[in-house]
């Protein structure tokens, strides 16, 4: 069945509740959610707009890639105290990753998503910039961008990527590079929550609760300290468009091995990629060149054992066990068992490191591959933060 569109859309529009977001990544939605500022993740909603049949016809106005929530006043294109200053994830040139949004019970429109990254580091740049808040023109030109880097599905080997059933070929929205939910009105795995169909509940929606749409994208060969995937969701129901995006960074790509860090000597030191960012002319901040980075690693030890953190730079001890940085367990309980340490790093430096387990007698166990990544932030923030459980 299709829907007429034109005022009856725009009407039920104002009738549904609902909606989406980006979750892994940590979305900066989803970090205003969990820093109790955003009562409603999934309602940072572009409305009302044409989303259907061509899904790029609209312009982003104040939402901007990362949204605006109206409901709480929250313009996700700038960074804040809770969001934006540091990406929750590092990935690699090429690297297949899981992505995951969240759709709420209540509104689940139907229609296709997309995820994007926008190569120019100068646009992006707008949006990483505590304090300023970028003009109408400046979230277009950066969604324009993000449109010439839509990931697509299709570059995944073994991915499945379908049409939607809602949409007729011809139609601007026959496309596959998209991702695409199932049919509005379906008997069984309706619309976007079919697509994993997953328990309702399964992630964190305000409304009626949840159902993760979980995808696969390949991190384009492009390299950046810290740069933003956006999120995109066109309604086929409703005239409305879901964005959010998520501070990322994508490092490494050299392909250059190094020594096993078991090797006590390390003669040979992983390769610590710098990547500059440009400083946006709008910045009105002094970019930090050295960053407190604070590592909390959540494992249960015993009396006796400390864990401590090693990595590919001198200041975390060049693979060296002897030379590791020992984690503090003041904050340790048996609900919370947090290990922490904060490191000053040069800005922009991308590492690789592991957390270790060293017994009193000085065994030294490793935690299991792959290596973990990080990336220093380059921007006016001096602290910055990684949270990890052990593996
Ligand atoms: C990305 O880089 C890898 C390794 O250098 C190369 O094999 C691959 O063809 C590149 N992909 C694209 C799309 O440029
Ligand atoms: C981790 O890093 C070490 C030192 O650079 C390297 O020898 C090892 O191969 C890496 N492990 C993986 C799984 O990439």
């Amino acid at each position: 069945m299709k829907l007429t569109y034109g005022a009856t859309v725009l009407l039920t529009a104002a009738l549904v509740h609902g909606h989406g977001y980006l979750t892994i990544p940590s979305s900066r939605t989803r970090l205003g959610s969990e820093a109790g500022l955003d009562s409603c993740p999934e309602c940072t909603i572009l409305e009302p707009v044409s989303s259907w049949p061509n899904l790029n016809v609209a312009p982003v106005g104040r939402s901007g890639p990362c949204g605006y929530n109206a409901r709480v006043s929250i313009d996700y294109n700038q960074p804040s105290a809770n969001w934006g200053n540091t990406p929750v994830a590092t990935y690699s040139p090429g690297q297949v990753v899981d992505v995951q949004w969240c759709v709420d019970h209540n509104g689940d429109h139907g229609g296709m998503f997309s995820y994007r990254i926008c190569q120019n580091q100068a646009l992006v740049d707008k949006f990483l910039t505590p304090g300023y808040v970028p003009t109408d023109a400046e979230k277009q030109a950066a969604e324009d961008c993000f449109e010439a880097g839509t990931l697509p599905c299709t570059d995944v080997t073994g991915q499945t990527c379908g049409y939607n059933p809602d949409c007729s070929q011809g139609q601007a929205c026959w496309r596959n590079d998209w991702f695409t939910c199932n049919a509005f009105q379906a008997d069984s795995r309706r619309a976007c929550q079919g697509v994993d169909n997953a328990a309702q509940g399964s992630c964190y929606t305000s409304i009626s609760g949840g159902f993760p749409v979980t995808k696969k994208i390949r991190i384009p060969n492009y390299s950046s300290s810290h740069t933003l995937l956006s999120f995109k969701w066109n309604s086929f129901q409703t005239g409305q468009i879901y964005l959010s995006c998520a501070d990322i960074a994508i490092s490494g790509g050299g392909g250059s091995t190094t020594s096993a860090p078991q090797s006590s000597s390390a003669t040979t030191l992983a390769t610590s990629t710098r990547v500059s960012t440009a400083t946006s002319a709008a910045s009105s901040c002094t970019v930090a060149s050295s960053v407190a980075v604070t590592f909390n690693e959540k494992v249960t030890t015993v009396w006796g054992q400390t864990v401590k953190i090693v990595g590919s730079v001198p200041e975390l001890g060049n693979w060296s066990p002897s030379s590791a940085i020992a984690l503090s367990a003041s904050q340790y309980t048996s609900s919370n068992p947090l290990w922490t340490a904060t490191v000053n790093l040069p800005a922009g430096t991308t590492f690789q490191y592991k957390f270790i387990r060293v017994e009193s007698n000085g065994a030294v166990s490793w935690e299991s591959d792959p290596n973990r990544s990080y990336t220093v932030p380059k921007t006016c923030a001096t602290n910055a933060l990684s949270e990890t459980s052990w593996r």
